[in-house]
């Protein structure tokens, strides 16, 4: 039976919070206390409403809080008693300064890290769980190994590869966990620490051990591979419908191919997410401040593939529509940036509800999960925008229906019904192709897949 482990968690957002539940499920042996500055979310995880949604989520938390899984804002106590620290913190973009747009924003990371400084009264190691540039244990190194008081950190990476929406699901069977340290003696006792932990539920094949650096690195590539891949099939998206070509079929038959590979190959209206757009942005920035120009243009044009296929989107609207949209209802079915989250960070669904509004349509968001997160998202927007739970309520009285997100329910909705309340013309224009848009051109719709050629009655 492995000792007794303290392990804490600075930061309980969407990486924190699952992962430290998971950890604490699967390692009775650790004490696993979850911390963050947020008041309302450590009392939202101390209830029967968890901040965030994520199928399995409730059942991993119920069975672990309170044996060996805490949630608290006491962040000095937690740091005494731990002898792991994960740090979870966010990590957005730059909006100021150097960098602006680009660079990943480390303060909230720095400002944890001299927290750890402040209160710790022994060694620890120190885990970066957020997504950082490379090369950031470096300066997290200098900032906690100048204490004078004795103190050795070690710096850990463990970048977390959970997608929103399958995060328990990932995390209880990843593909992979990558733990980078450094390669001395120390670097290697806390490498093989953190490799423990894990161990008690990941098969240890599958936990791949790094120097620091290739860690760090890693979870950015990982992320623009990912990226890229929406991309590339987006483009090929536009020259299918100027084509007759089927994008589907065309993503079918070149998955097929094992080099390539059936996944991420999905056309869509655009991918969203906390990570996708600022990591590789911050990649860009690290290619760029290391004089990389090639490089960093070459992963800038997935990122503006992105915004271009979401103007697309409703430049096709606008164009269908007879030109104007003005004073038009539409109806947006799901606005989290993918099914199964309420998550709506940097989701399609927010740009193209920008643009409609900035031709003044009249939008109503509906979504099962995110309403509330699209209230604080549209509050400062101005113009006509109603949220509406029910699609049915929603579309009713719409001149179109705009998919944003491939929320299961969104397919098995009677749109017959939906139709017979809508105003002639009416629209749908599928942003996932998850609709049959062959039944619904017969119902009477005028269907306008992605990537593929629309089905049209005027
Ligand atoms: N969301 C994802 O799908 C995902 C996946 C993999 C990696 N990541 C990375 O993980 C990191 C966290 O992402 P997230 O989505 O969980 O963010 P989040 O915004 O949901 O959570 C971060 C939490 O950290 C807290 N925090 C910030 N500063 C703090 C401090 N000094 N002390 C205590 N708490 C503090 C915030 O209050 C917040 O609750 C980011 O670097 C992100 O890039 C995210």
């Amino acid at each position: 039976m492995p000792t007794l482990v303290n392990v804490l968690c600075i930061g309980a957002g969407y990486v924190g919070g699952p992962t430290m539940a998971v950890i604490a499920d699967r390692c009775p042996h650790a004490r696993v206390n979850v911390v963050d500055v947020n008041a309302a979310r450590i009392a939202a995880w101390n209830s029967d409403s968890l901040p965030i949604f994520e199928p399995g989520l409730d059942e991993v938390v119920g069975r672990a809080r309170g044996r060996n899984l805490f949630f608290s804002t006491d962040i000095e106590c937690g740091i005494r008693d731990a002898d792991i620290i994960f740090v979870s913190v966010n990590t957005p973009t730059k909006t100021f300064g150097e960098g602006a747009g680009r660079a990943a924003d480390l303060q909230y990371w720095e400002k944890t890290a001299r927290q750890i400084l402040a209160h710790a009264d022994g060694d620890k190691v120190v885990v970066e769980k957020s997504t950082l540039p490379v090369r950031t244990a470096q300066a997290m190194d200098r900032i906690l190994n100048s204490n004078a008081r004795g103190l050795r950190f070690e710096v850990v990476s463990n970048p977390e590869f959970l997608a929103e929406g399958t995060a328990i699901q990932d995390l209880l069977q990843p593909d992979r966990v990558l733990i980078g340290s450094h390669e001395t003696p120390s670097g290697l006792r806390a490498r093989r620490a953190v490799a423990d932990l894990y161990a008690s539920w990941v098969p240890r094949e599958r936990i791949i051990q790094s120097n620091l650096w290739s860690a760090e690195l890693s979870k950015l590539t990982a992320n623009a591979f990912l990226a890229q891949r929406i991309s590339s099939i987006n483009s090929i998206s536009a020259l299918c419908e100027v084509t007759e070509a089927d994008v589907d079929e065309v993503a079918y038959a070149i998955g097929t191919d094992s080099r390539i590979g059936p996944r991420f190959l999905k056309a869509s209206v655009g991918f969203g997410g906390s990570c996708f757009h600022k990591d590789i942005l911050n990649l860009v920035y690290i290619a760029e401040s290391y004089g990389l120009t090639e490089v960093a243009r070459y992963w800038e044009s997935v990122v503006r593939m992105n915004d271009w296929q979401e103007n697309r989107f409703v430049r096709r609207m606008l164009a269908s529509m007879f030109n104007t949209v003005a004073g038009k209802r539409i109806a947006l079915f799901g606005f989290a940036f993918k099914a199964n989250t309420g998550d709506t960070r940097e989701s399609a669904a927010l740009a193209v509800t920008r643009q409609l509004l900035a031709d003044r349509a009249h939008v109503v968001i509906s979504d099962p999960k995110a309403l509330d997160n699209a209230r604080i998202d549209t509050e400062s927007l101005g113009g006509h925008i109603e949220l509406e739970p029910d699609p049915y309520r929603a579309a009713s009285g719409a001149h179109a229906i705009a998919v944003m997100t491939e929320w299961d329910l969104y397919k098995t909705l009677d749109y017959g019904r939906i139709l017979a309340s809508m105003e002639r013309p009416a629209f749908i224009f599928d942003g996932r192709n998850i609709l049959d848009h062959q039944r619904l051109f017969e119902l009477g719709f005028n269907v306008f897949p992605i990537g593929k050629t629309p089905l049209r009655h005027v």
